[in-house]
């Protein structure tokens, strides 16, 4: 049987047809979540038969959920039924949304962006599902630019309630509007911000892994014992453990594009730590050993933290307290990107609560912990380690305790 989206044309089906272009991780979960929010989604990839791969799976992903009861049996077979392929760009119906999830390179984007807005109506939402490029680049020469947006999902898309609704310099307020209701009817928390070095998440998170690393690096502790002291604080998981999931190679290949963009910005060097886990080929769980070393079922070997060691450093001076010099810097990092007016305060919190899976948000935490004393604490750790990665945000030295306190920040303007 076809699953060509030709045969569906003729009908303008509520609510509204959307396109998935790339057919990968990233595009298959988004067409998941927007078939099973009523939407006829139609899949294209470069790949001859990727795109119905991709369909085919997922309905038996969908017939998963409703044989485990998560979903009902007519409305996985109702969602199934929405999915259908098209053979390339030029043979996608009108859309009222259009996702692009291809390959991270700004080159493809922009032609498949060029060939969308050639095609599509002047009103179709044209969506970039980037971790890391720019909207303003992607949207740069292409007609209409003000329906041209990022939409940041999260992976697995169907798992992860957290979008990242991304306004590149022409992106229109009614994209950005229109696309935020969209994605709250797919049941997800949007989320808004200016396109930026790794948008709210992937930016704010960095000191969340630099810091072990360094810390690490300097013999504070091993990696085990840094890793208990966080989770000790609520997080899911420690900075390090985490790492070894997310893949040494792609944590750093992150890192290294978001400290690129900031022209260098000592705040995301990336470690010597981390640099030589990766050039080791000391990728993390994938490669049986990153940052911790994995036996034949996957548990880490010797990972066993020193208890009385998180004890004696917790609390202690910044330096060597996990948890405070961590979240000093998390707390900075979060405050600059409401004071920079590239997200709402609100949004940051929530972005690194359902993006990042943080027990708090940050400005959240920094309002309890005192944003005088994260002060403190950053300018100890600029002088111990000079060259401007501790330096305060102009957040912090502004009179910003009482306002945080009070009514939450707001950004300029
Ligand atoms: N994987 C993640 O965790 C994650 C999270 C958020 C965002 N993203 C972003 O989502 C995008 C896709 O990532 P992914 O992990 O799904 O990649 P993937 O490699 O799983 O899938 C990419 C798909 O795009 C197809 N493709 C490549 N060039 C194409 C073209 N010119 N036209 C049509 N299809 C083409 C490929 O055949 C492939 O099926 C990237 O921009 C990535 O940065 C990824």
């Amino acid at each position: 049987m076809s699953d060509h989206a030709s045969e569906q044309s003729g009908t303008t089906p509520a609510p509204g047809m959307v396109a998935v272009v790339g057919a990968g991780a990233m595009g298959s979960g988004i067409a998941q979540v927007a078939a099973q929010a009523g939407h006829e989604v139609v899949l294209v990839d470069a790949r001859d038969g990727a795109a119905q791969e991709a369909v085919e799976r997922l309905r038996s992903t969908l017939g998963r959920l409703a044989d485990k009861g998560r979903i009902g049996a007519d409305e996985a077979a109702a969602a199934g039924g929405r999915l259908g392929v098209a053979e390339d760009l030029r043979t996608l119906p009108s859309c009222r949304l259009v996702i692009e999830a291809v390959v991270e390179d700004l080159e493809v984007k922009r032609e498949i962006f060029a060939a969308l807005a050639a095609r599509q109506d002047a009103d179709t939402i044209l969506a970039s599902n980037t971790s890391s490029l720019s909207i303003t680049a992607i949207a740069e020469g292409i007609a209409h630019p003000d329906r041209i947006i990022g939409l940041h999902f999260f992976n697995p898309p169907p798992l992860m309630r957290l979008v990242e609704v991304v306004r590149g310099a022409r992106s229109g307020t009614d994209s950005v509007d229109d696309a935020c209701e969209l994605v709250r009817a797919w049941g997800k928390t949007p989320v808004r911000c200016a396109s930026t070095p790794g948008f709210i998440v992937n930016r704010v998170a960095r000191p969340f892994y630099g810091e072990a690393q360094r810390m690490v690096a300097e013999g504070i502790a091993d990696a085990a014992t840094i890793d208990a002291a966080l989770r000790g604080a609520g997080f899911r998981m420690g900075p390090l453990e985490l790492t070894d999931l997310i893949g040494q190679d792609v944590n750093l290949a992150v890192g290294t594009s978001v400290w690129e963009q900031t022209d260098h910005d000592a705040r995301y060097e990336p470690t010597a730590y981390q640099q030589d886990l990766v050039a080791r080929g000391a990728l993390g769980r994938k490669t049986g050993h990153g940052v911790y070393r994995y036996d034949e079922s996957d548990q880490a070997v010797d990972a066993s933290p020193d208890e009385a060691a998180v004890e004696r450093l917790v609390g202690g001076p910044v330096r060597t307290d996990p948890v405070a010099r961590t979240l000093a810097m998390l707390v900075n990092e979060a405050l600059a990107v409401v004071v920079r007016g590239e997200a709402t305060a609100e949004d940051v919190d929530t972005a690194m609560r359902l993006g990042a899976n943080y027990p708090r948000g940050p400005i959240e935490w920094g309002r309890e912990i005192g944003f005088d004393v994260i002060k403190a604490q950053l300018e100890e750790l600029a002088e111990i380690y000079p060259g401007g990665r501790y330096r305060p945000s102009k957040a912090l030295s502004q009179d910003l305790p009482g306002v945080g306190a009070s009514t939450g920040l707001r950004p300029p303007g």
